[in-house]
């Protein structure tokens, strides 16, 4: 389903509100008590369909999740999306409105122009810019197992330039695992309308003129601690590896035939 833009933020503005009734939930309660809140649901908002994967990233606004909480486990589980997604991708759109109120900026532009040129703005624009956006784009690489494979013109691609989707997964894997600290690893469409695999550090992602690393970003794998470490604790791999369960290659399908037009 594609939504207008007024229909987007409408769709928002709700799952804001209950976000926000479920987050003061979340606040009275603690341990063992938050967990058994999750798992039964009692406290999970209305979720929206996948939105078009051309107006991913564009907005200023957190969107709706386009699954429950407990859509993605046993791969991830549904504390870690509930905190992931309502605590921390809720503070860093909460923070990119703060700073664009503070620098003057429109926030029914296109975010992803801002992300091109970014250097000109405050690190506080710089982390939760980045943040938000490669939030949004992360819940929408993601689906419930079984990811399936590529199809179409990725399909093609990938075989043509990793050799295969295993070789690829070792890659984009590697390069997961290899960032070290917080950061996030990519598949994206170079200028030149290559696949390429890279990584970014904190909240940088390939579209900032700050990054060494730069492309159309077609898929992401966030590896910062706070998207793993309570079903994976240190062992990162195994997080990434349990991940490919989840790709929604049909959305990446798409964003890549976008992008090489
Ligand atoms: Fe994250």
């Amino acid at each position: 389903m594609i939504m207008s833009a007024q229909d987007s933020n409408k769709n928002s503005r709700r799952n804001f509100i209950g976000t926000t009734v479920k987050a003061a939930l979340v606040t009275a309660v603690t341990g063992s008590q938050l967990h058994a809140l999750a798992s039964t649901k009692k406290i999970t908002p209305t979720f929206a369909p996948a939105v078009a994967p051309v107006l991913v990233g564009k907005s200023f606004t957190q969107l709706p999740l386009p699954y429950a909480y407990t859509a993605l486990e046993p791969f991830i589980d549904a504390l870690t999306m509930e905190i992931h997604y309502s605590k921390h991708a809720a503070t860093y759109a909460k923070n990119l409105q703060d700073a664009a109120a503070a620098e003057n900026i429109n926030t029914n532009s296109n975010l992803e122009d801002l992300l091109q040129k970014i250097s000109g703005y405050s690190a506080k624009m710089r982390n939760n810019a980045g943040g938000h956006y490669n939030h949004e784009l992360f819940w929408q690489c993601m689906k419930a197992a079984p990811a399936g494979t590529p199809t179409g013109a990725l399909a093609t691609a990938i075989n043509n330039s990793f050799g295969s989707l295993d070789a690829f997964k070792t890659q984009f894997a590697d390069a997961a695992k290899n960032r070290f600290g917080s950061g996030w690893a990519w598949l994206v469409v170079t200028v030149d309308k290559k696949l390429a695999i890279g990584s970014t550090a904190n909240q940088d992602n390939p579209l900032m003129d700050v990054s060494a690393f730069k492309g159309f970003p077609l898929l992401g794998i966030d590896v910062w601690e706070h998207a793993y470490y309570l079903k994976y604790q240190n062992k990162r791999a195994d997080y990434i590896t349990a991940w490919f369960n989840l790709v929604n290659w049909d959305f990446v399908a798409a964003r890549y035939e976008k992008a090489i037009q």
